[in-house]
Parts: structure tokens; sequence; C-alpha cells
């Protein structure tokens, strides 16, 4: 949550803070501002709202020297009072990511050292903290090194002063942070996308590294002040990746990239086969092993997860347990030798994730599996294993593309624990093997769908409520059908289990209630339209997702969609409507497709 940028150089750098803080909007969107150094002058610029704001509002600023802030609240509310930057004494700006969490006992101690404070956040204790000790010390780095010595919490600092009018700091502990090198310019952010534009070369801070950035080098100190080399890595990403093109919105983009984002994720599986140097050199000794696989997650993340469950259950021996990763941590769960801990996560840095694992390490002997989306993200190098989902940058809020990748890991994940357990068929895993070269395809004969899904849209957006039902692996999709719905088009929607019905929700099923399900020709259809007969009998929409037949099936249902394949994938394709039918409806209603309210994509809080 909240995004910094900072940038030094020998030119203008607010264009690019600007552009910078543009790309990661994603992270907060509430308020946002500019620290500027120039000619040994601090200049602030602050705005509540979005950086196009921020953008009139420093037109005509010019600095060589500045960081910069997009804001997601969490202590004080959206205002320009409390946007960053925060100023320390009149000497020190700060731009803060994370949360200090011993702010309270800091800020009454400097308030009776007499400092005064302007804002509700915990960031303007940071900055009046590294002011009192720049008075003890006269020397910038050492006043943020004792400030940071004094910090209990999550954050990731960008810092300036008059003080050292050369010269730029910055510092992370469990928020990331990456730096930047240009030709005789430097630049830092909380993620790689706000510096693509200017460079590919790409540094990333370990936990507890802090960066003294000058016009010629950036000098890294670790977490005990030693000088410390990291190394620098020049990317392979294109700047485009983060254009709209000719799409409306990022999640349109997003979604209509799926077919491409599978194919890229599966190259290997498809070349090497399920074979558990997929997922790492040590994967073979540690899979053949296992007992337990526990999942952790978040969100849509989480959604995945319980798909797996399904998959790995029915392909394997395994018990598979799945976690929200913010309920685990607080949990007594035991966590036998030989458990698999399986951490899903788009974006590398969710700290509910990251906590729930470095909690798992602790209460057993524990291997890590990480599926990912960013490469040297934090929870990346925490774990013993690796799958990149390659669903490329993500940057609508709303999970789309990355959560499609996750679950096709997933899938090859659960094939490759029935092919070393020896637990299917040849002709099976060949059977998957080429239902997952066909995936790309089925994907986009099913986004080409679209205008259909876009009138049931017109149809939803009328709609105060709405329910989702599945069953088996299609039962999570529900749930991410549901948090799609609430999270873009603000439409309360709850994902059940279809045989859950009659156990409550049945209740609430009228002539205004849409019912959307999804539903397999399989050995579970005759239950799901029973369930759908009950709704039927109450007056309830339903708009149904079948295979080819689910018409004839259920002549009763109100809309009907036949996705071509399917199968064993099922829970892959009967995703994209769904995604389909959030963003339309949330079109139709006007919300912000990208940033809708309240919400930020990383959230590196807890
Ligand atoms: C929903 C969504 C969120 C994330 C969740 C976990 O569309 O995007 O629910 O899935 O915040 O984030 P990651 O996967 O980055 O750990």
């Amino acid at each position: 949550m909240c995004g910094i940028v900072g940038a030094l150089s020998n030119r203008n750098v607010v264009p690019m803070l600007l552009a910078g803080l543009e790309l990661l909007e994603y992270r907060g969107y509430d308020s946002s501002g500019l620290g500027l150094l120039a000619g040994g002058q601090l200049q602030r610029i602050r705005v509540k709202g979005r950086v196009s704001e921020l953008a009139r509002a420093s037109a005509d600023a010019s600095a060589p020297i500045g960081i910069a802030h997009t804001r997601w609240a969490t202590h004080g509310e959206p205002s320009e009072a409390n946007a960053h930057p925060h100023l320390g004494g009149d000497t020190i700006l700060v731009v803060h990511n994370g949360i200090i969490e011993n702010h309270a006992q800091l800020k009454a101690r400097l308030m009776t050292a007499g400092y005064t404070f302007t804002s509700e956040t915990d960031t303007e204790v940071v900055a009046h903290l590294i002011h009192a000790e720049l008075q003890r010390s006269q020397n910038l780095l050492a006043a943020v090194q004792a400030s940071v010595a004094q910090l209990e919490g999550a954050y990731a600092l960008g810092i300036a002063s008059t003080t050292a009018p050369d010269t730029l700091i910055c510092v992370r502990k469990g928020s990331p942070l990456v730096l930047g090198s240009g030709f005789h310019e430097f630049f830092f952010a909380s993620d790689i996308a706000a510096l693509l534009p200017f460079t590919q070369r790409i540094t990333h801070l370990e936990e507890g590294d802090l960066a003294v950035i000058t016009q010629d080098r950036a000098q890294i100190y670790d977490a005990a002040g030693q000088p410390v080399e990291r190394p620098c890595r020049t990317l392979d990403i294109s700047p485009e990746s983060t254009d709209l093109g000719h799409y409306r919105h990022y999640m349109q983009k997003e979604i209509a990239e799926q077919p491409a984002a599978l194919a890229s994720t599966l190259e290997r599986a498809l070349q090497l086969g399920f074979q558990p140097a997929l997922f790492g050199p040590q994967a073979e000794a540690i899979f053949s092993q296992l007992r337990h696989v526990r999942i952790l997650a978040c969100g849509s993340s989480y959604h995945a997860g319980l798909v797996a469950q399904y998959w790995i259950e029915e392909m394997s021996d395994l018990a598979v347990s799945v976690d929200i990763a913010s309920e685990y941590r607080y949990r007594q769960a035991r966590e036998p030798d030989h458990t698999l801990i399986v951490a899903i996560s788009q974006s590398g840095e969710t700290a509910d994730l990251l906590a729930a694992v470095r909690s798992a390490r602790e209460r057993g002997n524990v291997s890590v599996l990480a599926i990912c989306n960013v490469p040297h993200s934090s929870l990346t190098r925490e774990a013993d294993m690796v799958a990149l989902t390659y669903a490329g940058i993500e940057i609508g809020v709303a999970s789309t593309k990355a959560f499609i990748t996750q679950l096709a890991v997933l899938f090859t994940l659960a094939a490759t624990f029935a092919q070393q357990q020896q637990r299917i068929s040849r002709e099976t895993l060949q059977h998957y093997q080429h239902a997952l070269t066909r995936l790309p395809q089925w994907c986009s004969d099913t986004l080409a769908l679209e205008n259909e899904i876009s009138q049931w849209a017109h149809e939803l957006s009328h709609a105060a409520h709405a329910l989702f039902l599945g069953r088996h692996q299609l039962f999570p999709i529900a749930l991410e059908g549901a948090l799609k719905l609430k999270e873009i088009a603000y439409i309360h929607a709850e994902g059940y289990a279809a045989g859950e019905l009659k156990h409550g929700p049945l209740a609430l099923v009228d002539e205004t209630m849409p019912v959307i399900v999804c539903m397999r020709n399989d050995r579970l259809t005759e239950k799901v339209l029973s369930n759908l007969r009950e709704v039927e009998a109450r007056g309830g929409q339903i708009y149904l997702i079948g295979e080819p037949g689910a018409a004839a099936l259920a002549p009763f249902a109100h809309r009907v969609l036949e996705i071509p394949g399917s199968g064993d994938l099922a829970a892959i394709l009967m995703t994209l409507p769904l995604q389909l039918l959030a963003y339309h409806t949330a079109c139709r209603k006007g919300t912000d497709v990208d940033k809708p309210r309240n919400l930020a994509k990383s959230v590196t809080v807890e």
C-alpha cells in the first residue's frame, strides 16, 4: 500500500516522479505529493486526490532531486495535511510506505521534546525523529540509521534534507524497495513498474538495507550498517507492458492477455512434462517425502489455493489444507514433518502471507514453495522453491491474469505429485498435457463470448445483491466471481457451494436475486440441477455458465452461456466469464474499474 518514488539526476526529475507515481497508483490513490530539493531549498507540493491533480499542481516545479508518494490511508483520513512527504523540523522530508507500530510512544517523546505535529500520520513521527537525531549527530546518514533503529513495524522510506543537498537516502524493512540506475542518475521505488520508463537496471534491496544516493553512486549499507554490494540486474521487461494501448482499462487489457499469459506460464511444463524439476532442483527430493501440503494465501490467491486442494486430493494421496494467511498466523496449527508450504501470491509482498510463511517455518521442519508473479519479490527470496507465473505486470487492482496463471501452475503441481507417486496412468497424463496445450485457445474462444456477457451485465447492474454457486473445483470459482463483483462493481455478492444453498442462503432467493452458477457435465451435474430447481421455484433468476449441452439440461435458466473445452480445466475457463461479468457490470455502473474505492493492489500492511 502506498507507492514511493525517488530520483536524483542532472535534469529535472519532476516529470519522472509524476510518471513513476502514475504507474504506482494501483498501490494507493487517495492523496499524493512531491518533495523537491533544488539549490539547497526544499519544496513540498501535496494534494488530496489523484496523481493527475498533483501534476496540475506541480506544472511549474523543477528540481534535480525529489521524492514522491501516492497514498492509501492507514493513519488519518485522506487529506492534504496527511499526504506525504512529511516535514521533520524544517530540514527533512520523508515519504513512507508501511506502518510504524510504535509511533504513539515515539510521538509522545517527540512532543515532550518540543515537536509539533500537523498530521495524524505515523510518518510524521519518522520525519521529526530524524530531525531530532540530526541535531545530535550533525550527519544525515547517522541520523537516519539511529532513527530506523528505533522504529518497529514495516517501512520503506525515502528521505531528502537540506543538510545534505546533493543526497537522497532510502531504507527498507518489511516493505519492498528497489533501486534503479541510469546514466548519472539514480531512482528508487516501491515497485519496478515505476522505474521501467527510465531504466531496466534494477537492484533489489534486502531487508534492513539503506542506500545513500549521490550523482555518482548509490552506496548500500546492510542492516548492521556495513557497506555491501547488491547485484544489479538488467531486466527484460518492455516499458510498453505498462501501456494501456487501445484498451479502456488495465483490467480489460489484462483479461484479454490471459491466453498469452497462460501460454508463457505453461511453456516449460509442456516441454518438460510434469517433472518436479519445474519447481526447482530440490523439488524431486522434497516432493518424494511429502505427506502434507499446506496452502497459504489471501484474497483471489486463496481461491486459487482452494481449487488446488480439489486437484491435488483427486490426483495424489496427499493431505491438503488451505488457509487464509492472516488467520493461519494466529492459529495454533501444527506442521508435521515433510509438510510442503505452498505460498501463493501475485505480488510476493503481501504482509499477511509473508508473516504466515515465517510462522510456518517456526512450527516445523517445512519446505516452502512460492507461486508468484514477481521474481525477486520478498516471497520468492524467502522460499526454498519458486514457480513463477508469467502473467506479466498486473496493474488493475482486481487480479485476473495472475489468478488464472496461478491456477495453471497449481494444476501442473497436482499432476506432478500424481506422476511422482505413480497414481496416474500414462493416458491420463497425456490427456492433461493435451488439455493444457489447448487451454490458451479455449481461453480465447471463451473470451470471444464477451458480447453475451455484456448483456448479462446490463441486467446485473440493476441488482443490489447476487449469489454465485458452484460445486467441487467450481465452488472456489463462485467465491472468486463474487469477490470480483463486490470489489469493482460494488454489488453485494456471496459465493456458495451449491449444496449449501438449502442450509441458509435460499432464504434470500426471490425474483430480485440473480443467481450465477458454474456447472460442469460430470457426476455432480444432477445435484447442481436440483439446487437450481430450488432457486427457480422461488423465482430466482438463474445465469448458468456451463459446458456444451448445459442449455438443454437447464431449460428453466434465465440465461445460459456454454463455454468451449473445459473438463478438468473448468475452474480456469469458467473464471473468464465471471471476470468479464464483473468488468462490464462495473463499466455500466461507472465505477473506477482499475482503482476501486478503499482498495490497493499490493497489501504490504497487516
Ligand atoms: C482480488 C485481489 C486480492 C489479492 C490479495 C492477495 O482481485 O487481487 O484479493 O488476490 O490481496 O494479493 P497477492 O496475490 O499479491 O498476495
